[in-house]
Protein backbone atom coordinates (compact mmCIF):
# COMPACT_ATOMS: atom_id res chain seq x y z
CA UNK A 1 0.00 0.00 0.00
CA UNK A 2 2.46 2.40 0.95
CA UNK A 3 4.39 1.83 -2.60
CA UNK A 4 1.34 3.15 -4.30
CA UNK A 5 1.04 6.25 -2.16
CA UNK A 6 4.56 7.67 -3.41
CA UNK A 7 3.54 7.51 -6.47
CA UNK A 8 -0.42 9.12 -5.44
CA UNK A 9 -1.29 11.49 -7.98
CA UNK A 10 -2.09 15.46 -7.02
CA UNK A 11 -4.22 18.17 -8.07
CA UNK A 12 -2.83 20.54 -9.99
CA UNK A 13 -3.16 23.86 -8.00
CA UNK A 14 -5.29 24.84 -4.62
CA UNK A 15 -8.09 26.58 -7.24
CA UNK A 16 -8.59 23.22 -8.68
CA UNK A 17 -8.92 21.19 -5.07
CA UNK A 18 -11.20 24.23 -4.18
CA UNK A 19 -13.51 24.10 -6.90
CA UNK A 20 -13.25 19.86 -7.23
CA UNK A 21 -14.67 19.93 -3.40
CA UNK A 22 -17.20 22.73 -3.79
CA UNK A 23 -18.19 21.30 -7.13
CA UNK A 24 -18.70 17.88 -5.45
CA UNK A 25 -20.80 19.77 -2.29
CA UNK A 26 -22.96 21.90 -4.95
CA UNK A 27 -25.25 19.70 -6.88
CA UNK A 28 -28.94 19.05 -6.87
CA UNK A 29 -29.09 19.56 -3.06
CA UNK A 30 -28.50 23.80 -3.75
CA UNK A 31 -30.85 23.97 -6.70
CA UNK A 32 -33.28 21.29 -6.30
CA UNK A 33 -33.82 20.32 -3.18
CA UNK A 34 -32.62 24.08 -0.74
CA UNK A 35 -35.73 26.09 -2.30
CA UNK A 36 -37.93 23.55 -2.32
CA UNK A 37 -37.16 22.67 1.68
CA UNK A 38 -36.96 26.33 2.24
CA UNK A 39 -40.64 26.72 0.68
CA UNK A 40 -41.67 24.13 2.60
CA UNK A 41 -40.37 24.48 6.18
CA UNK A 42 -41.02 28.34 6.42
CA UNK A 43 -38.47 30.69 4.14
CA UNK A 44 -36.29 32.41 6.21
CA UNK A 45 -36.64 30.94 9.53
CA UNK A 46 -35.22 27.57 8.08
CA UNK A 47 -32.58 29.12 6.39
CA UNK A 48 -31.37 30.80 9.82
CA UNK A 49 -31.09 27.26 11.21
CA UNK A 50 -29.53 25.71 8.41
CA UNK A 51 -26.50 28.12 8.64
CA UNK A 52 -26.12 27.42 12.01
CA UNK A 53 -26.13 23.62 11.14
CA UNK A 54 -23.48 24.45 8.73
CA UNK A 55 -21.10 25.85 10.80
CA UNK A 56 -22.18 23.42 13.70
CA UNK A 57 -21.96 20.09 12.11
CA UNK A 58 -20.64 20.79 8.84
CA UNK A 59 -17.47 22.39 9.17
CA UNK A 60 -15.74 20.28 11.79
CA UNK A 61 -16.96 17.12 9.80
CA UNK A 62 -15.37 18.23 6.74
CA UNK A 63 -12.29 19.14 8.41
CA UNK A 64 -12.33 15.67 10.09
CA UNK A 65 -13.03 14.15 5.90
CA UNK A 66 -10.33 16.01 4.20
CA UNK A 67 -7.78 15.54 7.44
CA UNK A 68 -8.43 11.37 7.24
CA UNK A 69 -8.09 11.68 2.68
CA UNK A 70 -4.84 13.76 3.54
CA UNK A 71 -3.04 11.52 6.16
CA UNK A 72 -4.49 8.60 4.90
CA UNK A 73 -3.36 9.55 1.41
CA UNK A 74 -6.05 6.88 -0.10
CA UNK A 75 -9.87 6.61 -0.41
CA UNK A 76 -12.05 6.90 2.52
CA UNK A 77 -11.87 2.83 3.33
CA UNK A 78 -8.32 2.60 2.51
CA UNK A 79 -7.50 5.88 4.54
CA UNK A 80 -9.04 4.30 7.69
CA UNK A 81 -7.16 1.26 7.60
CA UNK A 82 -3.89 3.10 7.33
CA UNK A 83 -4.50 5.48 9.90
CA UNK A 84 -6.61 2.90 12.42
CA UNK A 85 -5.35 1.41 15.45
CA UNK A 86 -3.54 -2.03 14.73
CA UNK A 87 -6.15 -4.78 14.78
CA UNK A 88 -9.39 -2.89 14.96
CA UNK A 89 -11.74 -2.79 12.25
CA UNK A 90 -12.88 1.22 11.61
CA UNK A 91 -12.36 0.97 7.98
CA UNK A 92 -15.42 -1.19 7.41
CA UNK A 93 -16.79 1.94 7.72
CA UNK A 94 -14.92 3.10 5.08
CA UNK A 95 -16.67 -0.01 2.97
CA UNK A 96 -19.85 1.96 4.03
CA UNK A 97 -18.65 5.12 3.15
CA UNK A 98 -18.28 3.61 -0.27
CA UNK A 99 -21.26 1.81 -0.77
CA UNK A 100 -22.96 5.11 0.72
CA UNK A 101 -21.01 7.03 -2.64
CA UNK A 102 -22.81 4.39 -4.78
CA UNK A 103 -26.29 4.88 -3.16
CA UNK A 104 -26.33 8.34 -3.90
CA UNK A 105 -25.41 8.20 -7.35
CA UNK A 106 -28.04 5.47 -8.24
CA UNK A 107 -30.38 7.90 -7.64
CA UNK A 108 -28.62 11.29 -8.82
CA UNK A 109 -27.90 9.68 -11.76
CA UNK A 110 -31.70 9.91 -12.25
CA UNK A 111 -32.31 13.04 -11.35
CA UNK A 112 -29.33 14.42 -13.41
CA UNK A 113 -30.61 12.99 -16.21
CA UNK A 114 -33.61 14.92 -15.93
CA UNK A 115 -31.78 18.26 -15.75
CA UNK A 116 -30.46 17.21 -18.48
CA UNK A 117 -33.64 16.27 -20.63
CA UNK A 118 -35.09 19.68 -19.51
CA UNK A 119 -32.42 21.67 -20.79
CA UNK A 120 -32.78 19.51 -23.99
CA UNK A 121 -36.30 20.41 -24.08
CA UNK A 122 -36.18 23.77 -23.63
CA UNK A 123 -33.15 24.30 -25.87
CA UNK A 124 -35.82 22.84 -28.92
CA UNK A 125 -38.82 24.63 -27.21
CA UNK A 126 -41.08 21.77 -26.16
CA UNK A 127 -42.80 23.72 -23.68
CA UNK A 128 -43.49 26.96 -25.22
CA UNK A 129 -47.01 28.16 -25.30
CA UNK A 130 -47.84 24.76 -23.14
CA UNK A 131 -50.38 26.12 -20.72
CA UNK A 132 -49.58 25.22 -16.72
CA UNK A 133 -51.31 22.46 -16.93
CA UNK A 134 -50.24 20.99 -19.92
CA UNK A 135 -46.38 21.57 -17.84
CA UNK A 136 -47.41 19.41 -15.35
CA UNK A 137 -48.72 16.76 -17.33
CA UNK A 138 -45.64 17.14 -19.85
CA UNK A 139 -43.32 16.14 -16.82
CA UNK A 140 -45.72 12.91 -15.43
CA UNK A 141 -45.83 11.85 -18.77
CA UNK A 142 -41.46 12.30 -18.83
CA UNK A 143 -41.61 10.33 -15.72
CA UNK A 144 -43.12 7.67 -16.93
CA UNK A 145 -41.16 7.41 -20.43
CA UNK A 146 -39.11 4.80 -19.08
CA UNK A 147 -37.04 4.53 -22.25
CA UNK A 148 -36.04 8.37 -22.08
CA UNK A 149 -35.39 8.25 -18.88
CA UNK A 150 -32.69 5.45 -19.11
CA UNK A 151 -31.34 7.22 -22.28
CA UNK A 152 -30.74 10.51 -20.42
CA UNK A 153 -29.64 8.61 -16.92
CA UNK A 154 -27.17 6.52 -19.32
CA UNK A 155 -25.57 9.99 -20.72
CA UNK A 156 -24.94 11.14 -17.49
CA UNK A 157 -23.07 8.10 -16.31
CA UNK A 158 -21.30 7.78 -19.66
CA UNK A 159 -20.14 11.70 -19.57
CA UNK A 160 -19.43 11.14 -16.37
CA UNK A 161 -17.04 8.25 -16.11
CA UNK A 162 -15.70 9.59 -19.57
CA UNK A 163 -14.47 12.24 -18.07
CA UNK A 164 -13.39 10.66 -14.87
CA UNK A 165 -11.41 8.08 -17.69
CA UNK A 166 -9.13 11.22 -18.62
CA UNK A 167 -7.31 11.22 -15.64
CA UNK A 168 -6.86 13.24 -12.47
CA UNK A 169 -5.73 16.51 -13.59
CA UNK A 170 -7.17 16.65 -17.34
CA UNK A 171 -10.33 14.89 -16.80
CA UNK A 172 -11.60 15.52 -13.21
CA UNK A 173 -9.80 18.65 -12.56
CA UNK A 174 -10.04 20.70 -15.50
CA UNK A 175 -13.24 19.80 -16.22
CA UNK A 176 -14.57 20.94 -12.80
CA UNK A 177 -13.01 23.86 -13.10
CA UNK A 178 -14.37 24.40 -16.10
CA UNK A 179 -17.83 23.84 -15.54
CA UNK A 180 -17.97 25.30 -12.03
CA UNK A 181 -16.65 29.07 -13.97
CA UNK A 182 -19.81 28.34 -16.41
CA UNK A 183 -22.34 27.79 -13.50
CA UNK A 184 -21.14 30.96 -11.40
CA UNK A 185 -21.50 33.30 -14.35
CA UNK A 186 -24.86 31.74 -15.23
CA UNK A 187 -26.06 32.22 -11.71
CA UNK A 188 -25.13 35.43 -11.34
CA UNK A 189 -26.99 36.55 -14.37
CA UNK A 190 -30.20 34.32 -12.99
CA UNK A 191 -29.70 36.34 -10.03
CA UNK A 192 -30.05 39.98 -12.14
CA UNK A 193 -32.70 38.40 -13.82
CA UNK A 194 -35.18 37.55 -10.80
CA UNK A 195 -34.53 40.22 -8.42
CA UNK A 196 -35.35 43.21 -11.26
CA UNK A 197 -38.47 41.38 -12.33
CA UNK A 198 -41.64 43.42 -11.61
CA UNK A 199 -43.31 41.66 -8.22
CA UNK A 200 -39.93 40.20 -6.81
CA UNK A 201 -40.63 42.03 -3.49
CA UNK A 202 -42.63 39.61 -1.92
CA UNK A 203 -40.59 36.56 -2.82
CA UNK A 204 -37.65 38.39 -1.19
CA UNK A 205 -39.10 39.44 1.70
CA UNK A 206 -40.48 35.22 2.11
CA UNK A 207 -37.03 34.44 1.50
CA UNK A 208 -34.86 37.32 3.49
CA UNK A 209 -37.18 38.10 6.67
CA UNK A 210 -37.08 35.13 9.69
CA UNK A 211 -40.60 34.32 10.55
CA UNK A 212 -40.94 32.19 13.06
CA UNK A 213 -44.55 31.08 13.78
CA UNK A 214 -44.55 28.59 11.34
CA UNK A 215 -41.37 26.77 12.31
CA UNK A 216 -41.21 23.88 14.52
CA UNK A 217 -38.85 20.89 14.97
CA UNK A 218 -40.00 18.96 12.14
CA UNK A 219 -38.08 22.10 9.98
CA UNK A 220 -34.84 22.09 12.68
CA UNK A 221 -34.75 17.95 11.79
CA UNK A 222 -34.81 19.40 8.17
CA UNK A 223 -32.14 21.71 8.25
CA UNK A 224 -29.71 19.66 9.78
CA UNK A 225 -30.50 17.02 7.13
CA UNK A 226 -29.96 19.10 4.59
CA UNK A 227 -26.72 20.34 5.94
CA UNK A 228 -25.29 16.93 5.53
CA UNK A 229 -26.55 16.12 1.97
CA UNK A 230 -25.49 20.14 0.40
CA UNK A 231 -22.08 18.86 1.78
CA UNK A 232 -22.20 15.21 0.85
CA UNK A 233 -21.10 14.70 4.64
CA UNK A 234 -20.95 11.48 5.91
CA UNK A 235 -19.82 8.88 3.40
CA UNK A 236 -16.17 10.14 3.15
CA UNK A 237 -16.95 11.97 -0.25
CA UNK A 238 -14.88 14.52 0.64
CA UNK A 239 -12.36 12.40 1.98
CA UNK A 240 -11.00 11.68 -1.30
CA UNK A 241 -10.36 15.23 -2.43
CA UNK A 242 -8.30 15.38 0.51
CA UNK A 243 -5.79 12.40 -0.25
CA UNK A 244 -4.66 14.50 -3.47
CA UNK A 245 -3.48 17.33 -1.88
CA UNK A 246 -0.12 18.39 -0.03
CA UNK A 247 0.63 20.25 3.25
CA UNK A 248 0.56 23.55 2.40
CA UNK A 249 -2.57 25.20 3.64
CA UNK A 250 -4.64 24.16 7.18
CA UNK A 251 -7.88 22.43 6.27
CA UNK A 252 -10.20 24.93 8.53
CA UNK A 253 -9.28 27.39 6.04
CA UNK A 254 -9.78 25.16 3.11
CA UNK A 255 -13.37 23.95 4.33
CA UNK A 256 -14.48 27.28 5.04
CA UNK A 257 -14.07 28.41 1.62
CA UNK A 258 -15.85 25.16 0.27
CA UNK A 259 -18.32 25.80 2.51
CA UNK A 260 -18.75 29.52 1.74
CA UNK A 261 -19.15 28.71 -1.59
CA UNK A 262 -21.48 25.88 -1.70
CA UNK A 263 -23.81 28.49 0.82
CA UNK A 264 -23.20 31.54 -1.03
CA UNK A 265 -24.76 28.98 -4.62
CA UNK A 266 -27.73 27.55 -2.43
CA UNK A 267 -28.44 31.57 -1.35
CA UNK A 268 -27.97 32.61 -5.05
CA UNK A 269 -30.17 29.72 -6.14
CA UNK A 270 -33.02 31.07 -3.89
CA UNK A 271 -32.64 34.04 -4.72
CA UNK A 272 -33.72 33.31 -8.57
CA UNK A 273 -36.00 30.95 -7.54
CA UNK A 274 -38.61 32.74 -5.02
CA UNK A 275 -38.73 36.15 -6.50
CA UNK A 276 -39.93 34.12 -9.93
CA UNK A 277 -41.80 32.25 -7.93
CA UNK A 278 -43.63 35.43 -5.96
CA UNK A 279 -44.11 37.42 -9.13
CA UNK A 280 -46.02 34.88 -10.96
CA UNK A 281 -48.15 33.81 -8.20
CA UNK A 282 -46.43 30.19 -8.39
CA UNK A 283 -46.66 28.31 -5.09
CA UNK A 284 -43.58 27.56 -3.02
CA UNK A 285 -44.42 25.05 -1.12
CA UNK A 286 -45.15 23.11 -4.13
CA UNK A 287 -42.25 20.17 -3.15
CA UNK A 288 -39.86 18.20 -5.41
CA UNK A 289 -41.79 19.94 -9.05
CA UNK A 290 -41.01 23.13 -7.83
CA UNK A 291 -37.83 23.20 -10.06
CA UNK A 292 -38.86 21.00 -12.79
CA UNK A 293 -42.86 22.03 -12.94
CA UNK A 294 -43.05 25.63 -12.04
CA UNK A 295 -39.75 26.89 -13.60
CA UNK A 296 -40.70 25.79 -17.16
CA UNK A 297 -44.03 27.98 -16.37
CA UNK A 298 -42.66 30.82 -14.84
CA UNK A 299 -40.30 31.23 -18.01
CA UNK A 300 -43.36 31.05 -20.67
CA UNK A 301 -44.77 33.73 -19.22
CA UNK A 302 -41.26 35.77 -19.33
CA UNK A 303 -40.24 37.42 -22.02
CA UNK A 304 -37.34 35.98 -23.84
CA UNK A 305 -38.30 32.83 -21.45
CA UNK A 306 -36.75 30.17 -23.65
CA UNK A 307 -33.69 31.78 -23.45
CA UNK A 308 -33.43 31.71 -19.68
CA UNK A 309 -34.91 28.43 -19.42
CA UNK A 310 -32.26 27.09 -21.25
CA UNK A 311 -29.71 28.65 -18.68
CA UNK A 312 -31.39 27.77 -16.06
CA UNK A 313 -31.86 24.37 -16.98
CA UNK A 314 -28.07 24.46 -18.45
CA UNK A 315 -26.76 25.96 -15.06
CA UNK A 316 -28.48 22.98 -13.00
CA UNK A 317 -26.78 20.22 -15.41
CA UNK A 318 -23.56 21.65 -14.45
CA UNK A 319 -24.14 21.64 -10.71
CA UNK A 320 -25.13 18.03 -10.73
CA UNK A 321 -22.16 16.93 -13.05
CA UNK A 322 -19.79 18.14 -10.94
CA UNK A 323 -21.34 16.29 -8.14
CA UNK A 324 -21.52 13.39 -10.15
CA UNK A 325 -18.04 13.52 -11.24
CA UNK A 326 -16.52 13.86 -7.65
CA UNK A 327 -18.90 11.02 -6.63
CA UNK A 328 -17.32 9.07 -9.42
CA UNK A 329 -14.17 9.93 -8.46
CA UNK A 330 -14.42 8.81 -4.77
CA UNK A 331 -15.63 5.40 -6.34
CA UNK A 332 -13.20 5.01 -9.18
CA UNK A 333 -10.55 5.83 -6.93
CA UNK A 334 -11.43 2.83 -4.38
CA UNK A 335 -11.26 0.46 -6.98
CA UNK A 336 -7.61 2.15 -8.38
CA UNK A 337 -6.59 1.50 -4.86
CA UNK A 338 -7.67 -1.67 -3.59
CA UNK A 339 -7.54 -3.52 -6.75
CA UNK A 340 -5.05 -1.95 -8.69
CA UNK A 341 -7.27 -1.23 -11.31
CA UNK A 342 -6.55 1.34 -14.49
CA UNK A 343 -8.05 4.53 -14.52
CA UNK A 344 -9.65 3.41 -18.06
CA UNK A 345 -10.53 -0.19 -16.77
CA UNK A 346 -12.04 1.49 -13.24
CA UNK A 347 -13.81 3.66 -15.85
CA UNK A 348 -15.21 1.16 -17.86
CA UNK A 349 -16.37 -1.30 -15.45
CA UNK A 350 -17.82 1.34 -12.88
CA UNK A 351 -19.81 2.87 -15.57
CA UNK A 352 -21.32 -0.38 -16.54
CA UNK A 353 -21.91 -1.04 -12.78
CA UNK A 354 -23.34 2.33 -11.92
CA UNK A 355 -25.46 1.98 -14.87
CA UNK A 356 -26.93 -1.54 -14.01
CA UNK A 357 -27.25 -0.15 -10.33
CA UNK A 358 -29.06 2.77 -11.68
CA UNK A 359 -31.99 1.21 -13.52
CA UNK A 360 -34.02 0.27 -10.59
CA UNK A 361 -34.56 4.09 -9.59
CA UNK A 362 -35.78 5.16 -13.31
CA UNK A 363 -38.09 1.76 -13.15
CA UNK A 364 -39.51 3.09 -9.98
CA UNK A 365 -41.68 5.67 -11.87
CA UNK A 366 -42.43 3.31 -14.21
CA UNK A 367 -42.90 -0.17 -14.14
CA UNK A 368 -41.73 -0.69 -10.61
CA UNK A 369 -43.71 2.33 -9.50
CA UNK A 370 -46.02 -0.41 -7.50
CA UNK A 371 -42.81 -1.15 -5.26
CA UNK A 372 -43.24 1.44 -2.62
CA UNK A 373 -41.50 0.27 0.80
CA UNK A 374 -41.84 3.46 2.14
CA UNK A 375 -45.21 3.65 2.41
CA UNK A 376 -48.02 4.37 -0.31
CA UNK A 377 -46.85 6.81 -3.00
CA UNK A 378 -43.56 6.50 -2.69
CA UNK A 379 -41.18 5.08 -5.24
CA UNK A 380 -37.38 3.56 -5.37
CA UNK A 381 -36.11 7.08 -5.35
CA UNK A 382 -37.13 7.80 -1.91
CA UNK A 383 -36.46 4.60 -0.75
CA UNK A 384 -32.69 5.21 -1.82
CA UNK A 385 -32.74 8.92 -0.73
CA UNK A 386 -33.85 7.12 2.62
CA UNK A 387 -31.27 4.64 2.83
CA UNK A 388 -28.81 7.45 2.39
CA UNK A 389 -29.98 10.92 4.14
CA UNK A 390 -31.23 9.30 6.96
CA UNK A 391 -28.81 6.43 7.56
CA UNK A 392 -25.64 6.42 6.19
CA UNK A 393 -25.12 10.27 6.37
CA UNK A 394 -26.04 10.69 9.83
CA UNK A 395 -24.17 6.67 11.06
CA UNK A 396 -20.84 7.73 9.12
CA UNK A 397 -20.90 11.36 10.44
CA UNK A 398 -20.54 9.90 13.83
CA UNK A 399 -18.28 7.40 13.15
CA UNK A 400 -16.00 10.28 11.83
CA UNK A 401 -16.04 12.24 14.48
CA UNK A 402 -15.66 9.26 16.98
CA UNK A 403 -12.54 8.14 14.78
CA UNK A 404 -11.00 11.51 14.97
CA UNK A 405 -11.54 12.69 18.68
CA UNK A 406 -11.44 8.78 20.81
CA UNK A 407 -8.23 7.22 21.25
CA UNK A 408 -9.67 3.80 20.51
CA UNK A 409 -9.77 5.29 17.01
CA UNK A 410 -7.64 8.09 15.05
CA UNK A 411 -7.42 10.38 17.93
CA UNK A 412 -7.79 14.12 18.79
CA UNK A 413 -3.93 14.17 18.62
CA UNK A 414 -3.62 12.81 15.38
CA UNK A 415 -6.63 14.74 13.79
CA UNK A 416 -5.42 17.82 14.72
CA UNK A 417 -2.17 17.73 13.72
CA UNK A 418 -3.10 16.63 10.06
CA UNK A 419 -6.26 19.36 10.64
CA UNK A 420 -3.33 22.49 11.51
CA UNK A 421 -0.42 21.40 9.17
CA UNK A 422 0.17 24.22 6.92
CA UNK A 423 -0.22 28.25 6.38
CA UNK A 424 -4.16 29.21 7.15
CA UNK A 425 -6.57 28.65 9.93
CA UNK A 426 -6.46 26.73 12.25
CA UNK A 427 -8.84 24.30 14.38
CA UNK A 428 -10.28 25.80 17.52
CA UNK A 429 -8.52 23.49 19.89
CA UNK A 430 -11.40 24.76 23.03
CA UNK A 431 -14.15 23.20 20.85
CA UNK A 432 -12.88 19.77 22.04
CA UNK A 433 -15.11 19.21 24.51
CA UNK A 434 -18.03 20.18 21.87
CA UNK A 435 -16.83 18.08 19.07
CA UNK A 436 -16.21 15.16 21.57
CA UNK A 437 -19.27 15.38 23.36
CA UNK A 438 -22.04 17.78 22.36
CA UNK A 439 -21.37 17.34 18.33
CA UNK A 440 -21.75 13.29 18.46
CA UNK A 441 -25.38 13.65 20.56
CA UNK A 442 -26.70 16.14 17.91
CA UNK A 443 -26.54 13.57 15.16
CA UNK A 444 -27.77 11.07 17.39
CA UNK A 445 -30.96 13.10 17.83
CA UNK A 446 -31.05 13.61 14.50
CA UNK A 447 -31.14 9.84 13.38
CA UNK A 448 -33.53 8.62 16.13
CA UNK A 449 -35.72 11.55 15.52
CA UNK A 450 -35.50 10.75 12.04
CA UNK A 451 -36.60 6.95 12.32
CA UNK A 452 -39.52 8.18 14.96
CA UNK A 453 -40.42 10.56 11.87
CA UNK A 454 -40.65 7.87 9.34
CA UNK A 455 -42.51 4.84 11.04
N1 LIG B 1 -23.78 17.56 -2.09
C1 LIG B 1 -24.51 17.14 -3.22
C2 LIG B 1 -25.61 18.07 -3.54
O1 LIG B 1 -25.84 19.01 -2.82
C3 LIG B 1 -24.98 15.73 -3.03
O2 LIG B 1 -26.28 17.89 -4.49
Amino acid sequence: MENKNVEREKLASRVGFLLISAGCAIGLGNVWRFPFITGKYGGAAFVLVYLAFLLLLGLPIMVMEFSIGRAGRLNIAGAMRALEPANSKWHIFGYLGIIGNVILVMFYTTVAGWSFAYFYKELTGVFNGLSPEEIGTAFEIFLGSTGELIIWMALVVILGFFICSLGLQEGVERVSKLMMSGMFIMLLILVFKAITLPGASTGLSFYLKPDFSNFSWESVYAAMGQAFFTLSLGIGGMTIFGSYIGKERSLTGESLNVIALDTLTAFLAGLVIFPAAFAFGVNVGSGPGLIFVTLPNIFNQMLGGQFWGILFFMFLTFAAMTTIIGIFENIMAFTIDEWGWERKRAALINGIGIFILSLPCVLGFGPWSSFALLGEGTVVLDLEDFILSYNLLPIGALVFVLFCTRNFGWGWKNFIEEADAGKGIKFPKWLKPYVSYVLPLIILVVFIKGWMDIF
